[in-house]
């Protein structure tokens, strides 16, 4: 492992090179990767709404381990793994409603918060503890609506990591909590859930790339603010230019991108209030699904709201994706090893900060130097 975590990273951005391509395609990286940060960072699973009412279930897998969400008869929204504590069947699959949960393998049933109810002769079992055969649970945390899990006990909640997140959330959408999902998109990427976010991170590429997108943003306002596990792109819009597809942006509105330690974004368009929710789930070294949820006010979203959609689904998504498979090619090559990063003071559109300081976590987690 030592050999594979060979790297020219420096935590000065203008020294630094990035992270060597290798870290893009190696098994060994990827399963250090799962341990580090997967199995120990908030991770989105949803959006609440999936479990409005008491007994209302979904599963949810962050690569091996499958999850459990379900909303108790106290109305509060717990996590569990799902699997019996008896012989580890699963207990549940997909989504569903319960009223009590049942393992299909031998019957013994639990309640709703987790706690074992009954089993056929438990009670001949020598010195049977019902509190060992309780549900193991999963710290869950419900903001602003939406549900993150994290398989690490003792992780610090979403609201002590990022401080300020709520409130810059809250200033461009007050009734957040209000918003409902009108639409799920899902995109099989043959790239590396990083190079899928480094891509989001960096808006070098939009001039080039994007030509529509730059069309309606007005670039020189564009920057890029990292905080410590979240990033936020902010850029003003360019005003009266009306583009097919276009995100209708007032000039003196903004644009407002948020990404989340390690693989969320949440993007906040001018206009009809509403968020595009981005995730990446890592499938292999070299392949990622992107899932892309459009939340609005209202499940039928306006023509505005179908025409963001569509200019996401149809130009920009394309645009990236195309970028990163390109790029996941070229990491292979044998004549790439890693590269510069180009850097603005100013923290500018045409600044590589953002990919820099992501790289940075991602180093942090798997040398296992804890930042906080
Ligand atoms: S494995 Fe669940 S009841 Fe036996
Ligand atoms: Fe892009």
């Amino acid at each position: 492992m030592s050999k594979v975590m060979n790297h020219r990273y420096k935590a000065d951005p203008q020294e630094s090179y990035t992270l060597p391509s290798h870290f893009y395609t190696s098994e060994d990286i990827l399963n250090k990767e799962k341990e580090e940060i997967f199995y120990k960072n908030w991770i989105f699973a949803g959006h609440a709404e999936k479990v409005d009412v008491p007994g209302k279930y979904f599963t949810f897998q962050v690569f091996d381990q499958n999850i459990m969400i379900i909303r108790g008869k106290d109305d509060i929204i717990r996590a569990f793994y799902n699997v019996c504590p008896h012989r580890g069947h699963e207990l549940v699959e997909g989504e569903g409603k319960k009223a009590v949960i049942s393992c299909p393998y031998h019957a013994w049933t639990f309640h709703l918060d987790g706690q074992f109810n009954q089993g056929r002769a438990v009670d001949q079992i020598k010195n049977f503890e019902q509190k060992e055969a309780c549900l193991t649970p999963v710290n869950i945390e419900v903001f602003l609506n939406f549900i993150f899990i994290n398989l690490d006990p003792n992780a610090k909640p979403i609201r002590e990591m990022m401080p300020s997140l709520e409130e810059t959330i809250r200033t461009k959408i007050p009734e957040v909590e209000n918003l409902t999902l009108a639409k799920r998109i899902r995109y099989d990427i043959k790239g590396n859930w990083k190079n899928v976010i480094d891509n989001y991170l960096e808006c070098h590429h939009c001039q080039v790339a994007h030509p529509e997108f730059v069309k309606q943003i007005d670039m020189s306002s564009y920057q890029i603010n990292p905080q410590e596990y979240y990033i936020a792109q902010t850029s003003r819009g360019k005003g009266s230019c009306s583009i097919p597809g276009d995100l209708d942006m007032a000039s003196d509105e903004t644009y407002l991108s948020l990404w989340l330690w390690p693989t969320l974004a949440l993007d906040i368009m001018p206009g009809e209030p509403g968020i595009i929710i981005m995730y990446i789930e890592p499938v292999s070294p070299e392949e990622s699904i992107e899932y892309l949820e459009f939340y609005f006010m209202s499940k039928e979203p306006t023509e505005e709201g179908w025409e963001s959609i569509k200019y996401q689904d149809e130009v920009l998504t394309p645009e990236d994706i195309s970028l990163v498979e390109s790029v996941q090619r070229g990491l292979r090559s044998k004549g790439y090893t890693d590269g510069r990063y180009v850097i603005d003071k100013e923290k500018s559109s045409i600044s590589e900060h953002g990919v820099h300081h992501f790289h940075g976590l991602v180093l942090n987690a798997l040398e296992g130097v804890r930042t906080s």
